[in-house]
């Protein structure tokens, strides 16, 4: 859980926001929900000096980004840092190919927690081969780092980056939008429902785990969605254990996205112990349904309105057997009665009588289930 610079302020960044930044996660309880990195994405740099170190840009961080951990972590608190598998980031900063046992060795350093490594400007590179000299580097380099794995989903890299990072993206860049897809050029962005889609499709839950996760890239919320679907942004999000890394302006929110962002029953599901990714257990046309299975015996669900108009659940319990076969775990409804609890309107009942609610378009209802307790 954490915060990074870029959907907001993308190039437009410098040191006294990082340390506002930081100073903002503490003061309005952030912090105290679980957030703790404050991540720096691309444009940090400024050039290599003859001996091959990279600089911070001398014009935005004037005193240097050891100065920066040192008042970030005297806040409580981690910095991240960017970087790029290529001669140069995705913003035409120097990139790390090359320097790469070198750049790891300055992050340190300076007191560097997380390092995000991107994949711009990489061709003929072979990906897992690329972002496993970073892993080696970072190890080498001898302080313990995140190591956020950012080429898009396009070598699955699902399927190796459990041994080489702790976290990888999934999909193109998040759009801020709730469904829509913006593609200028040569590259996509995704909306919430559309990284929802490859995220919930692909089957890519049995690779995620504790210390390896699915990331479905850095939050909207705050910049301009709805309520409503800026909660259901951050309930997928929980529901799919993705990483929690806030993309909006932190000093300035309002109460309301300050709320969402700090729900605790939310947080809960998305940081459980288990780990779980949910899987999309009902699709019913615009509605919705994803199970998580939780630990001591819980479930989160949320029912989904993918629609842009109302949706009305009547959902009988009784009627659906909810199995997840990866985990081995499933409830019978006609057998035990479960307590819910609703995350976001704090209303509880029991599974022994049929749910009945509406939605308002583009909206989540979200429920922890506990039990069984006796009918
Ligand atoms: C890529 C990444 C983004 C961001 C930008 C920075 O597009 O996927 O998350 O880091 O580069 O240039």
């Amino acid at each position: 859980m954490g915060w990074n610079s870029w959907n907001k302020f993308a190039c437009d960044i410098d040191e006294r926001l990082i340390r506002e930044t930081a100073d903002a996660m503490v003061k309005t309880g952030l912090k105290d929900a679980g957030y703790q990195y404050v991540n720096i994405d691309d444009c940090w740099h400024g050039q290599r000096d003859a001996n091959g170190n990279i600089h911070p840009d001398p014009k935005r961080f004037p005193s240097g980004i050891k100065a920066l951990a040192d008042y970030v972590h005297g806040k409580g608190l981690k910095l991240g840092i960017y970087s790029d598998a290529g001669d140069t980031t995705c913003g035409g900063r120097p990139g790390s190919r090359g320097y790469e046992y070198q750049d790891a060795r300055t992050y340190a350093s300076w007191g560097i927690d997380y390092v995000k490594y991107d994949w711009c400007n990489t061709p003929l590179l072979n990906a897992e081969a690329a972002y496993t000299t970073m892993r080696d580097a970072i190890a080498k380099a001898g302080r313990p780092m995140v190591f956020s794995i950012c080429e898009w989903g396009m070598s699955k890299p699902w399927e190796w980056a459990g041994k080489v990072g702790h976290l990888w993206r999934t999909t193109p860049d998040i759009y801020n939008c709730f469904d829509c897809q913006f593609s200028p050029g040569l590259s996509t962005g995704l909306g919430v429902l559309r990284i929802l889609d490859k995220h919930a499709d692909a089957n890519l839950r049995k690779f995620a785990g504790p210390g390896r996760w699915n990331d479905m890239d850095m939050l909207e919320v705050g910049n301009g969605m709805s309520e409503d679907q800026d909660r259901a942004h951050m309930s997928i999000w929980a529901m799919m254990a993705s990483p929690l890394i806030l993309g909006n302006d932190l000093r300035t929110m309002s109460e309301s996205t300050r709320r969402i962002l700090t729900n605790p029953g939310v947080i809960a599901v998305n940081q459980d112990k288990l780990g779980v990714q949910a899987l999309r257990v009902l699709a019913d046309g615009p509605l919705e349904v994803y199970a998580k299975p939780l630990d001591g015996g819980q479930w989160a669900l949320m029912f989904l309105n993918r629609s842009n108009q109302p949706a009305d659940i009547h959902h009988d319990w009784k009627k659906q057997v909810l199995i997840d076969d990866l985990n081995q775990r499933s409830v019978d409804f006609k057998e035990n009665v479960y307590q819910w609890s609703d995350l976001w309107s704090k209303k509880t009942g029991d599974t022994s009588r049929k749910l009945e609610a509406k939605l308002a378009p583009h909206s989540v209802l979200m429920l922890r289930l506990t039990g069984p307790a006796k009918p």
